[in-house]
């Protein structure tokens, strides 16, 4: 199929001239095209552009990839093969997830994904609770959830948020979700119009930052430390800037892992209420502390309806259930459940029936202290590996990352290509920067790879990384 496309950024150009080639016939069915790092040094552009090129060339089912060996040309298919006058136009690329452009290279060395380890997920219990869900609920796949989420759920949700969050949402003001990014996406959806502001932390969650861009809103970023905000730089921003609302992931903010104290979320909402800025609290790391429980949610300050809570479970619970809950107050409620209806009309119910039953199974707290003494001890393993270098890095209380400084002339983009290639991932600071500066830092994840795994690719980016700085330096002095 060929795809006519309006293209202006550079990595669509590329893309546009691998189509050429392929169209040319010039690359061949299943001949190889040349390595990210050549076509990069050939055209003069970052190998993060190329990946960016070729991952789309993927999606688009024109190249395939296999495992430690490259890219290829994708065979046409004949069922498939239109007629100029049948092909679809697509108006322009959409928005790439970045990282998931990142998490897609296969590596030994997995830093890059947020994600836990399948091998500390309690696998084989939550077969256990397929078969009870199928005993309780013999007719549960032949039937619906509705749109708003099982009301099953949502009553023992609304009873653990107010036991654990200390706030009070009755059922009709959960929404349950097929995981935290549909909900952001919804949010986004049913609050943006194209050149509205949105405030977000910087760093924050790259992938918010893609869905906000998608719905072509202007992002200004606050910075998020230690201390937390500058509230009077945030109370300047919402008084000049007016953004529609202020994505914020407040607790163990991802890629931080700094936490904003109980003192900042209260004056948060009474700023939140003062300039009539939503605030989207997202809130997938709360369980995961190593020292304390954090502060309780800035959705328990609120009083008069600024606050949208998104909770997602996928981190300790089973990421692929997709199970999220969101409160908030109606109207704001009602037409999150219309966007959800329009997106996929309910979340899967098999799904929400197993999570009901696992989360709040005694064997879940269980499973959840473990977790954290696991998921500490990897943090432990990765920073006694950074402690051998100069770079600076936040040690968090909770969460599944460290965010790392770099000496300023080691380039995180050579870094990174050079990483990749050694199978090694991590995720690139400026991504998760709505101003894309941020250019010396990187996010390690430590909850994904093993312990020998996190000593041995940490040795590994080390060693890289020394060989990059010893080039820049030859080069600076040369
Ligand atoms: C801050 C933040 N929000 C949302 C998500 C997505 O969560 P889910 O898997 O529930 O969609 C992630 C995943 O890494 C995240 O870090």
């Amino acid at each position: 199929m060929h795809v006519k496309i309006k293209s202006s950024e550079l990595y669509k150009q590329i893309y546009d001239l691998v189509l050429a080639k392929i169209d040319r016939k010039e690359w061949k069915e299943h001949e190889k095209l040349p390595s990210v790092r050549r076509m990069a040094e050939e055209l003069n552009v970052n190998r993060l552009t190329v990946l960016r090129a070729y991952q789309l060339l993927k999606e688009h089912k024109k190249i395939y990839a296999k495992e430690k060996s490259g890219y290829f040309v994708q065979p046409e298919d004949p069922s498939f093969s239109l007629n100029e006058s049948q092909l679809p136009e697509i108006t322009d690329y959409p928005y790439s997830n970045l990282l998931s452009s990142i998490h897609q290279v296969v590596v030994d060395y997995q830093f890059s994904q947020a994600l836990i380890d399948p091998n500390l997920l309690p696998n084989s219990y939550l077969s256990e609770y397929v078969k009870k869900v199928f005993t309780l609920y013999p007719k549960v796949l032949g039937t619906y959830s509705t749109v708003q989420g099982d009301e099953e759920l949502r009553t023992a949700l609304s009873d653990y948020f107010y036991k654990t969050h200390h706030f009070f949402a009755p059922i009709d003001e959960l929404l349950i979700t097929s995981g935290a990014q549909q909900a952001i996406d919804l949010v986004a959806k049913v609050l943006l119009r194209a050149n509205d502001t949105v405030l977000v932390e910087r760093p924050t969650y790259s992938s918010a930052i893609d869905i906000f861009r998608q719905y072509g809103a202007r992002i200004i970023g606050i910075e998020i430390g230690q201390g937390g905000y500058d509230l009077n730089q945030l109370e300047h921003i919402l008084k000049k800037d007016k953004p529609r609302f202020f994505y914020t992931n407040p607790t163990f903010n991802n890629p931080t892992g700094c936490t904003i104290s109980a003192l900042q979320r209260k004056q948060l909402v009474e700023l939140a209420e003062k300039y009539q800025c939503v605030i989207v609290e997202d809130d997938p790391f709360r369980d995961i502390y190593f020292d304390k429980a954090p502060p309780f949610p800035i959705y328990s300050y609120d009083t008069d309806g600024y606050v949208i809570y998104i909770r997602s479970f996928s981190k300790y619970v089973s990421p692929g259930l997709r199970v999220a809950a969101v409160a908030c107050r109606h109207p704001l409620m009602s037409h999150l459940i219309t966007s959800k209806s329009l997106a996929d009309n309910g979340t899967a119910l098999i799904n929400q029936k197993m999570f009901l039953h696992y989360f709040f199974s005694e064997r879940m707290q269980i499973h959840l202290e473990k977790l954290r003494t696991a998921l500490f001890l990897r943090k432990e393993v990765m920073r006694n590996e950074l402690a051998a270098t100069s770079w600076k890095w936040t040690d968090p209380s909770g969460g599944l990352n460290l965010w790392v400084e770099l000496p300023e002339q080691i380039s995180v983009e050579k870094l990174l290509d050079a990483c990749l290639e050694q199978s090694i991932s991590f995720v690139p600071g400026s991504i998760c920067d709505p101003d894309q500066a941020l250019r010396s830092w990187i996010r390690l994840s430590f909850s994904y790879a093993n312990e020998i795994q996190l000593q041995t690719g940490m040795k590994k980016l080390m060693t890289v990384a020394e060989t990059i700085n010893s080039d820049s330096t030859y080069h600076q002095s040369g």
